[in-house]
């Protein structure tokens, strides 16, 4: 069978060097992180900026997250804090996300950060993503690599699904060992959680040793929007399917994993369910089943963020 994956890499030096040479140029790629496979630009190119917003479809009020190899760089572009440094501490590089004060001679693009005076700034844990960032002189732009309002990918043919060969290279590093994105706290005044995920609220809180705040923020993003993650067919929530043509989403042992079950834990381990859930949508939606129905996940820890994605996905 013909090769169509033309644009897939596997990384080595070659590719490294193609691919800052590409960035170097305002070009996109496909990035491999431990979260979700991300669509990556200089963040203080306009026209990199333009590009990403344009291919993913995203509106430009939402902004991105951009992406450092360590403080240091970081440091330029933002106003650190006291929680900050204790969450960098524990948890990076890693799947946390810091919205902090944009400083005024950050060269940050304004419209990657929608002309907000705040940056969402992150260390991605995934070793190809970290040695390009450590070579180019620029932090990189990069939201998930899907066209907005739809799946996560979680490998490198997930984001060929979705973009074809609009992009030049799409890096293969595996399968997303986390499987959905980071989680997104906002320092800017008393921490609060703008989208949980696999470092849950109950950690962050003991971190910090202190409470979260509950305020709603009137940011509009991208995490906070009712309709998103959609895997293009209708998911319903805590029923059994009515028939064989329907997926049935299930978790814990007392499922089996097989017909139009899919099991994503038969163990109940939320960080594996966490791992599969993009990934099992999609299969789910490539295997032409119409509707998905989905069981009930305990809404714990790293359940809270599955279930946030899953009532999203359901809108
Ligand atoms: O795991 C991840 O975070 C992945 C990988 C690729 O790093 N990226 C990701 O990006 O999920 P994206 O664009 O799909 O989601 C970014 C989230 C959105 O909810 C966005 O609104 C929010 O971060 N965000 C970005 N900048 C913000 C800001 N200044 N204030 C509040 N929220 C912000
Ligand atoms: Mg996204």
């Amino acid at each position: 069978m013909k090769n169509i994956y033309t644009n897939i890499y596997t990384f080595n030096k070659k590719i490294l060097k193609k691919t800052v040479k590409s960035l170097n140029q305002g070009n996109i790629i496909g990035l491999p992180t431990e979260t979700v496979y991300g669509l990556a630009g200089n963040a203080y190119s306009k026209k990199a900026i333009n590009k990403i917003f344009k291919l993913k479809k995203r509106p430009i009020k939402n902004p991105l997250i951009i992406h450092y190899h360590s403080i240091k760089r970081a440091y330029e572009d933002v106003i650190f804090n006291d929680n900050f440094f204790s969450l960098y501490r524990k948890y990076c590089p890693g799947p946390i996300t810091f919205v902090l004060k944009k400083k005024k001679k950050s060269r940050i693009h304004n419209l990657a950060t929608a002309d907000l005076d705040t940056v969402a700034i992150r260390f991605p844990n995934h070793n190809l993503i970290r040695s390009i960032l450590k070579v180019i002189n620029f932090p990189l732009a990069m939201p998930s690599a899907n066209i907005s309002s739809y799946l996560s990918p979680v490998s490198a043919y997930d984001v060929f699904d979705e973009f074809k060969k609009k992009l030049d290279i799409i890096i293969n590093g595996g399968q997303s060992k986390i499987g959905i994105e980071s989680t997104v706290v906002d320092l800017t005044s008393k921490p609060r959680i703008l989208r949980p995920g696999i470092i849950s609220p109950t950690e962050i809180k003991k971190n910090l040793r202190i409470k979260l705040s509950k305020k709603k923020t009137n940011i509009k993003s991208p995490g906070m929007m009712k309709k998103h993650y959609s895997p293009g067919i209708p998911v319903i929530l805590g029923k059994k399917p009515t028939n064989q043509k329907y997926a049935y989403i299930v978790f814990g042992n007392k499922f089996a994993n097989k017909g139009n079950y899919f099991n994503l834990s038969k163990k109940s381990d939320l960080k594996e369910a966490a791992s599969k859930l993009y990934k099992t949508m999609r299969t789910i939606k490539k295997s032409g089943f119409k509707k998905i129905f989905v069981s009930k996940i305990p809404n714990y820890g790293i359940g809270i963020a599955i279930n946030d994605r899953i009532k999203r996905s359901a809108k």
